[in-house]
């Protein structure tokens, strides 16, 4: 994950120098680019407490290290206004404006089934045409949130994320709640593919109770608790090694990487057009270079060192043309 998180980082560095110095209409379209996390769901189906697991172990590193040496770039939009910014990311708000901001997760409202006392009719419709203006863009990678103790047959979260995503090539179904389910019956069918089949593999996970949160039972305690419970459950037994949140926030950022990597040709050649168009204006002035032609040859130069960077530390050391750096 650090590794991830430095590689998104010196993306977002090159992505600034080009949108302050070179090519400015291309900036919203690097921004575009880069993934964002939306967890989609109906409510309480326990979306907080999934991307709240995902910031507290895998995306944000916590501890003293944390404001000073600014690792992260994470940025969190926070839509249903339920919980505080801060609350949410287990942070002080203080601390939390120190961050560098650039990988997007988004909380999305749920999806609820009918309008409650005071709500306009148009609310069910409403929200659900919210969810899907965010979870439709390409670069959205979804997680639908279906509880297990509610039929998935009439899961929101499955529904609209097949809309949007039909091949199921960027949603990730997350089980929830695997133990509020009744007694005698369990999830096993789902998550071995048996029933409700997606492309990548469901995977169950076990939040904290709202008891659990009542009695401030931390990310750490609630983590090792989760894995007791698949280690330990008879017909999860077997499944352990590909459950909990744990786990989860490993797939995702392996698929992030993914992601991230394949968008790197786009942003090079971007980046080739922008030298290209410098030497295009410095050959018509001639020398000596204008102050803002110099600052743009500053930019390329600053982003050709980031690249240099990333070739070396993110991607073997092969350019694209197979040259090593
Ligand atoms: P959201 O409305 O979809 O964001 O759902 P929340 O994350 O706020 O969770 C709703 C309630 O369900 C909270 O009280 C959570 O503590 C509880 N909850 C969420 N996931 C689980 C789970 O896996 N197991 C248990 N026992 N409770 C859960
Ligand atoms: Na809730
Ligand atoms: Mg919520």
């Amino acid at each position: 994950m650090e590794s991830l998180i430095s590689l998104v980082n010196k993306l977002q560095r090159a992505c600034t120098a080009l949108g302050d110095h070179g090519d400015e209409s291309a900036l919203p379209t690097l921004w575009d680019s880069l993934p964002a996390i939306a967890v989609v769901g109906g409510q309480s189906s326990g979306k907080s407490s999934v991307l709240e697991s995902i910031v507290g172990k895998d995306f944000l590193p916590r501890g003293s290290g944390i404001v000073t040496r600014r690792p992260l770039v994470l940025q969190l939009h926070k839509i249903d206004g339920e919980r505080e910014y801060a609350e949410f990311m287990h942070l002080p708000r203080k601390r939390f404006t120190d961050f560098v901001v650039n990988l997007t997760l988004i909380d999305l409202p749920g999806l609820t089934k009918v309008a409650v006392e005071g709500q306009p009719d148009s609310i069910v419709a409403d929200i659900e045409n919210m969810v899907r203006s965010y979870i439709e863009k390409p670069n959205c990678i979804i997680l639908a949130i279906s509880p297990a103790n509610q039929d998935l047959a009439t899961s929101d979260a499955i529904k609209i994320s097949r809309e949007v995503d039909p091949k199921g090539e960027r949603t990730f179904g997350v089980l929830t709640k695997i133990d509020l389910m009744d007694k005698g019956t369990d999830a096993v069918d789902i998550l071995e593919g048996k029933s409700y089949r997606l492309q990548y593999p469901w995977i169950g996970v076990v939040n904290r109770s709202q008891a659990d949160i009542n009695k401030n039972v931390d990310m750490i305690a609630a983590r090792r608790r989760e894995r007791d419970y698949f280690a330990s459950t008879p017909e999860y037994k077997h499944l352990a090694h590909r459950m909990g949140s744990e786990h989860l926030g490993k797939v995702l950022s392996k698929h992030l990487e993914q992601v991230i990597k394949s968008r790197i040709p786009g942003i090079q050649s971007l980046i080739s057009k922008t030298i290209a168009e410098l030497e295009g204006e410095l050959s018509r002035l001639g020398k000596p270079i204008a102050a803002d032609a110099g600052g743009k040859l500053y930019a390329i130069m600053e982003i050709c060192r980031i690249f240099d960077q990333i070739y070396k530390e993110h991607l073997d050391g092969v350019r694209p043309g197979g040259e090593k750096v």
